[in-house]
């Protein structure tokens, strides 16, 4: 039920784009290491007037498994309830910044489960209007463990490919004796 009333929202928000604003990510890849942080950025223009309650903002990761909201911003008023649990404490708005038109989000303590496409759909006073980035965090990589483990697969995959092709040799020999036998017999 969540799920069908956000994509209504997001086909909605979709339908609505209009007007002058313009929404540009600052970065369309990010690549980051599990448990860092990183700040994703979207800019817009025009620049809010006078005060930021005229902005709306509803910021959501996309994978193939599910949409989770990360930021969403109200009349100027975070609410919090609608972020998603996967992001619960981990995301940090930069307020001041958004006066000169610049969305900075931080997420810290960052999951592989982080990774995908994040869409910002944003509303001002001057229309609406999104713009998508992806997201790739890798696996920290474990110093413990020694390298040497990982090695031997590519040597076994290529002793296996050494006894195919051996195979195959083997198997074309008889074949071609057979078939010159057989030739022979009816000469
Ligand atoms: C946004 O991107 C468009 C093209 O993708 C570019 O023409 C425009 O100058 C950019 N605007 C800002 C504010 O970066
Ligand atoms: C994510 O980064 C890793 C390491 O650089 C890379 O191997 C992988 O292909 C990337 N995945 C995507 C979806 O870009
Ligand atoms: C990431 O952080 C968690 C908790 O802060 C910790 O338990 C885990 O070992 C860390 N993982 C890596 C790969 O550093």
């Amino acid at each position: 039920m969540k799920m069908i009333f956000r994509i209504l929202l997001l086909i909605s928000f979709i339908s609505c784009i209009s007007g002058s604003l313009v929404v540009n990510v600052t970065q369309t890849h990010y690549q980051a290491e599990q448990n860092h942080s990183i700040t994703l950025e979207w800019t817009f223009t025009p620049k809010p007037d006078v005060s930021i309650t005229s902005v709306y903002i509803y910021c959501q990761l996309v994978t193939d498994l599910r949409v989770s909201v990360l930021f969403h911003l109200h009349e100027g008023v975070e609410v919090s309830e609608s972020q998603d649990q996967q992001f619960s404490g981990r995301v940090q708005f930069d307020r001041d910044k958004l006066r000169e038109g610049r969305i900075r989000l931080q997420v810290s303590r960052l999951r592989t489960d982080d990774s995908g496409r994040y869409d910002c759909i944003i509303r001002t006073s001057d229309g609406w209007n999104m713009d998508v980035c992806r997201l790739n965090v890798t696996a920290a990589v474990d110093q413990h463990k020694p390298q040497t483990t990982v090695n031997p697969e590519p040597e076994n995959r290529g002793r296996t490919g050494l006894y195919a092709a051996l195979g195959l040799f083997v198997c074309v020999c008889v074949l071609l004796f057979l078939l010159s036998y057989r030739l022979k017999l009816r000469t």
